[in-house]
C-alpha cells in the first residue's frame, strides 16, 4: 500500500458557522470498519488508526454509528447509556484519542444520537417499569389495552408485529416501540426528556463532537390521542416487516408537525457549542422535510433517504433531487446508500453498470446544495456482501427465514487481501461474509490510479477544489427527460442518467473538471449514465 505522503489539515471550504454546507461526510458503520483489538468487532481504536485513510480520501466529516453502552440487539441502536462507550467498541479514553486524532487531521466528527427510543436495559426504562408512579414512568409511552385486551391501537413496529408490548412490570399497560420490544419509545411530550438529551448533546460536544446524526428524527413526537394509522393495503402472512410497515400511512406515529417544532429546542441546546444537527429523515414528503430544515431554526439538514432505497429509476431520481433542491433551502444531506439499505452498486444493476450509475448520481450530488455522504466501502465500488452465516440483523432474524436483510450492507471493510480482508486479526468477524477479491480491497485500489477509489477521491475532492459547485447560484439550464444541465458559476454540470448520449453544446469548449466515467465527454456529447463537470471558456 502506498504510504500517505500528505495529509491536508487545512480545509478552507469548511470555514464559518455554515461550514457543513460544503462538507463531504463518510459513514463509518462501527462494527464493520476496523477492528483494533482483534476480537472480530470494529471499535474506536480501529477507526482512529484509519482516520489518516479518510483524510487522504478527502473526507471532511466522519459520522460514526452508535458505539454507546448497549445490549447490541439492534447493533448499537438500542442504547443503555448515552454517555459511555460500550466495552465492545472501546472506552471513553479511546473516544478522546479518536477525537484528538481527528482534530490533528482536520476532520470533523458526527456522533449518532438515538432519541426515538432507548434500550429496555437503560436505567430510565428499568425505573419506569419498577415504579409506575415514579418520575421515569413518563419518560416512555404507556397506554391501557384496547377494550379486547389487545394493543391500544393498530401501530406496527418497523421490525415486525405490533408496536406495543405489555409492561413486564405487570401493570397491565402496554408500552410503545416503533422498533424492537427491547427499544421502548421515549415520550417527547415530557420536557424532562429534552433536558436529558440536551445534557447528552453537551457531553459529546464537550468531548469533541462537531455534530450529531439524529436517528429516526422524523419519529420523535406521536399523536397524543394515539389514533389508528390509516391502512391502504392488506397485510398478509409472511410479508416482510418493511412491507407491512409500508401498508400504513404513518400520519400519527411519524412525520408529525410537533417534531419539527421540537427540533427548535434541539437547536437551542446545540447552539452554544455550534453543533450541527443532521436528521435521519424518512419523511417521503418534501414539504414536511422542508419544515424540519428549511428555515434554519430547527435541524441544519436531513438525509434524503429516498435515493438510497429504490432501484435505478433516472426520472424519479432527478425529480427527487430537483424537488429537494428547490424546497429544502440547502438542508439536504445526499447519499446513495447507508447501513440500512442494499449497496448502490447492487441496487442500480450490479457490476460495471451498477458502478457507472452510482458514480454518475454521486457526481451529480456533489453539485447540489447541502452535504454529500459516502457510505464505507462505496469508495471501492463494493456490491452487497455475500452472506455465509446466520442472519445478524434483528429485522430479518426475528421474522423468519429468507427475508431481505440489512446485513448485505454491513460486511467488513476490505482493507487487504489477507485473512478476513485485513478487517480483524481474530479467527472470525462478527458477521460471516465471503472474502472480497483483491481488486476490491483498499490495498490494491490505492495503488492503481485507474481504480474506483481514485475516481471517488477526485469526486470527493470536487467540493473543496470547486466551491462554486455548492456555493454559486444553482441554475437549472435544461432538462431533457433523464438528462439535466446545471450552471454553477463558471461550471457546467451535465448529469445524463439516461440510456442515450446527449448533446450539451455548453460543454463544447469547456475544460473538463470531472467525468464520472472515462471519456464521458466527446465533442460536446455526454455519454449515457454519466456526469460531466466542465468549466466554461466564457
Ligand atoms: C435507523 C438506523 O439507521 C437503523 O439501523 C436502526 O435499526 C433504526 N433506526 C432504529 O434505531
Amino acid at each position: 500500500m502506498q504510504a500517505l505522503t500528505h495529509v491536508d489539515t487545512v480545509r478552507p471550504h469548511l470555514e464559518g458557522p455554515d461550514w457543513w454546507r460544503g462538507a463531504v461526510g463518510y459513514e463509518v458503520y462501527v462494527r464493520s470498519f476496523a477492528d483494533g483489538n482483534g476480537d472480530g468487532v470494529g471499535d474506536l481504536p480501529g477507526i482512529t488508526a484509519k482516520l489518516p485513510y479518510l483524510a487522504d480520501l478527502g473526507i471532511d466529516v466522519v459520522w460514526i454509528t452508535p458505539f454507546f453502552r448497549s445490549p447490541g440487539l439492534d447493533h448499537g441502536y438500542d442504547v443503555a447509556d448515552y454517555c459511555d462507550v460500550d466495552p465492545l467498541h472501546g472506552t471513553l479514553a479511546d473516544w478522546d484519542e479518536l477525537a484528538a486524532e481527528a482534530r490533528r487531521l482536520g476532520l470533523r466528527l458526527f456522533v449518532d444520537i438515538v432519541p426515538n427510543h432507548s434500550s429496555s436495559e437503560h436505567e430510565w426504562f428499568k425505573q419506569a417499569v419498577a415504579d409506575p408512579t415514579g418520575p421515569y414512568r413518563d419518560y416512555y409511552l404507556w397506554r391501557d389495552p384496547a377494550p379486547d385486551g389487545g394493543p391500544p391501537n393498530n401501530w406496527v413496529s418497523h421490525f415486525g408485529g405490533p408496536a406495543w408490548t405489555l409492561d413486564p412490570g405487570g401493570s397491565g399497560q402496554y408500552y410503545c416501540h416503533l422498533f424492537l420490544p427491547e427499544q421502548p419509545d421515549l415520550n417527547w411530550a415530557n420536557p424532562r426528556v429534552m433536558e436529558e438529551f440536551a445534557e447528552i448533546l453537551h457531553f459529546w460536544a464537550d468531548r469533541g463532537a462537531d455534530g450529531f446524526r439524529i436517528d429516526v428524527a422524523h419519529g420523535l413526537c406521536k399523536d397524543p390521542a394515539f389514533t389508528d394509522n390509516p391502512q391502504h393495503r392488506p397485510v398478509t402472512p409472511g410479508m416482510h416487516p418493511m412491507d407491512v410497515f409500508a401498508a400504513f400511512d404513518h400520519i400519527h406515529d411519524l412525520h408529525r408537525h410537533e417534531t419539527a417544532v421540537l427540533f427548535r429546542q434541539w437547536r437551542t441546546a446545540a447552539s452554544p457549542q455550534g453543533s450541527v444537527l443532521l436528521g435521519e429523515m424518512d419523511t417521503r414528503n418534501v414539504e414536511r422535510f422542508a419544515e424540519f430544515v428549511a428555515d434554519g431554526t430547527a435541524l441544519h439538514a436531513g438525509f434524503v433517504l429516498q435515493l438510497g432505497l429504490g432501484e435505478w429509476a433516472p426520472e424519479h431520481i432527478l425529480d427527487t433531487m430537483l424537488e429537494y433542491q428547490e424546497k429544502a433551502n440547502g438542508g439536504c444531506a445526499w447519499e446513495v446508500s447507508n447501513h440500512d439499505q442494499a449497496r448502490a452498486v447492487s441496487r442500480f444493476g450490479g457490476g460495471e453498470v451498477g458502478l457507472r450509475r452510482t458514480m454518475a448520481i454521486s457526481a451529480l450530488m456533489t453539485a447540489f446544495d447541502g452535504m454529500f455522504f459516502v457510505y464505507q466501502g462505496e469508495e471501492l465500488g463494493l456490491p452487497d456482501a455475500v452472506l455465509l452465516g446466520h442472519v445478524e440483523d434483528p429485522m430479518s432474524a426475528r421474522n423468519g427465514e429468507g427475508m431481505w436483510t440489512r446485513d448485505v450492507a454491513r460486511g467488513p471493510m476490505p482493507w487487504t487481501s489477507g485473512p478476513l480482508n485485513g478487517f480483524t486479526t481474530a479467527p472470525a468477524a462478527w458477521i460471516d461474509t465471503a472474502a472480497l477479491p483483491p481488486e476490491l480491497t483498499v490495498e490494491q485500489q490505492r495503488d492503481r490510479v485507474d481504480s474506483t477509489w481514485h475516481a471517488y477521491r477526485r469526486l470527493v475532492g470536487l467540493r473543496s477544489a470547486e466551491p462554486a459547485l455548492w456555493q454559486a447560484p444553482f441554475e437549472l439550464m435544461r432538462r431533457d427527460n433523464n438528462c439535466i444541465v446545471l450552471r454553477r458559476g463558471d461550471l457546467i454540470v451535465a448529469g445524463n442518467l439516461g440510456v442515450s448520449a446527449v448533446e450539451v453544446p455548453e460543454l463544447l469548449d469547456a475544460s473538463i473538471v470531472y467525468e464520472s466515467t472515462a471519456s464521458a465527454l466527446r465533442d460536446g456529447v455526454v455519454a449515457p449514465e454519466s456526469t460531466v463537470v466542465g468549466r466554461c471558456a466564457h
